[in-house]
């Protein structure tokens, strides 16, 4: 007898799964645009300079040691970035109702909120957009959700946001459900709200008293400015709202497998911190007791410096350009080869990815024909785009539509 002899097998997670084939594949022009990290115009990963800096300092810093850290992290850390997040001007900080939580990624950060609400404040429903990350779903029915529920988000004829249906499905939504929003440049579809429209969301959220929990993976990569990049949830601060923001620093630190990121909580009044820590750092004491540091000081390090500041700033502005960069080769490419269709929605699109409006099946003929590596759903991560494979892309992608 054994107890996992008739354990059914899961689905592969998508994105890892096309890593590993992109590994085993040995044709020489594959490209890999499936997960989103960033690449050199070399198609080589890239530690950030400042990152490499800061690693120097911390190797020599004598006073480090390996002890753990506090449960709910390093707490000039997680207070460095819940700034960043809401600026040093924001309501919330100068009345002393935010904090931070440092959290294992923006995927730990989300877990811990998620299970926070579920399991402390009864939250059983949460809204996400159609189409989203592929793993706020599994992140929210994991930490104790029941129902899992989509607001539309993307019209794929206008290619563009269905604003109205965005809205309609948040007025339907009941009292009290999670509604997880992108702060900035969404994933998968590079398109976010403008602000009229997030007033227009805020407005509804507000009215049907609903709870915004934002995913900001990308502060930094949708304008290249750190302060834009954070305008909707310093906005929805502004207006007055109790939030969750889970941060990641995998993409504008480059600190992929670090795991660093930080759960920002913005609450009514002071009076509720104590309560709300406490509860926290149940979860996180169950869960996987207290983060690693690597992470955290190296973006601590960073933050708290003024000239690494400006040397991180000016790291992100090189990953940002060359993205658009690569986004308005890929359009020219297209439009050159007179690829099928219209292309202005590479270039219009913003952060790391582009939604191609190629469906599954041709996506799968780009990665099964052309060795060109990207999601079912149409996705490519811009960042694996070189001035070198640019163009065998756009012809594979005008094959894959012409075939
Ligand atoms: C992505 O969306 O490609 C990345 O955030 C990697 C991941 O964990 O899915």
């Amino acid at each position: 007898m054994s107890w996992f002899a008739d354990l059914e097998q899961g689905p592969p997670i998508e994105v890892f799964a096309l890593m590993k084939q992109f590994a085993d594949d040995d044709f020489p022009q594959k490209v890999n645009l499936g997960a989103g990290a960033y690449r050199t115009d070399e198609g080589k990963p890239w530690v950030l300079p400042v990152v490499r800096t800061a690693e120097k300092a911390l190797a020599n810093d004598e006073t480090l040691n390996k002890e753990y850290l506090p449960i709910l992290g390093f707490e000039a850390f997680s207070t460095l970035s819940t700034r960043m997040l809401l600026g040093d001007d924001s309501p919330a900080l100068k009345e002393n109702r935010a904090f931070g939580v440092q959290c294992l990624s923006g995927t730990g950060s989300l877990r811990v909120g998620a299970e926070f609400l579920a399991t402390k404040l009864g939250k059983t429903v949460f809204y996400y957009s159609k189409p989203t990350w592929e793993n706020h779903r599994l992140v929210f029915l994991s930490a104790g959700f029941k129902e899992a529920r989509e607001y539309r988000y993307w019209d794929a004829q206008k290619r563009g946001l269905d604003i109205a249906g965005f809205l309609q499905d948040l007025k339907d939504a009941p009292e009290g459900a999670v509604i997880i929003l992108h702060a900035c440049a969404h994933n998968p579809t590079g398109c976010d709200p403008t602000r009229e429209q997030w007033a227009q969301i805020a407005s509804v959220i507000k009215e049907k008293k609903l709870f915004a929990f934002f995913d900001s993976a990308y502060q930094g990569f949708a304008s290249g400015d750190l302060d834009r990049d954070a305008w909707t949830v310093r906005y929805f601060v502004q207006e007055g709202f109790e939030l969750f923001c889970a941060q990641s620093y995998a993409k504008n630190f480059g600190l992929y497998n670090e795991r660093t990121g930080n759960l920002s909580v913005v609450l009514k009044s002071p009076k509720e911190i104590p309560a709300v820590k406490s509860q926290i750092t149940l979860i996180v004491r169950g869960m996987y007791s207290n983060p690693p540091s690597h992470g955290a000081r190296i973006v601590n390090h960073v933050l708290s410096n003024n000239e690494l500041f400006d040397q991180w700033r000016s790291n992100i502005k090189t990953m940002s350009s060359r993205i658009i960069d690569m986004r308005k080769r890929l359009r020219e490419e297209l439009e050159r080869l007179g690829a099928p269709g219209t292309w202005n929605h590479i270039t219009e699109q913003i952060g790391m990815f582009s939604y191609t409006g190629l469906n599954a099946e041709q996506s799968q003929h780009m990665v099964k024909m052309h060795h060109v590596y990207m999601l079912s759903s149409g996705r490519i991560s811009m960042c694996g785009l070189t001035h070198s494979n640019v163009e065998y892309v756009a012809k594979s992608i005008k094959e894959t539509l012409t075939d």
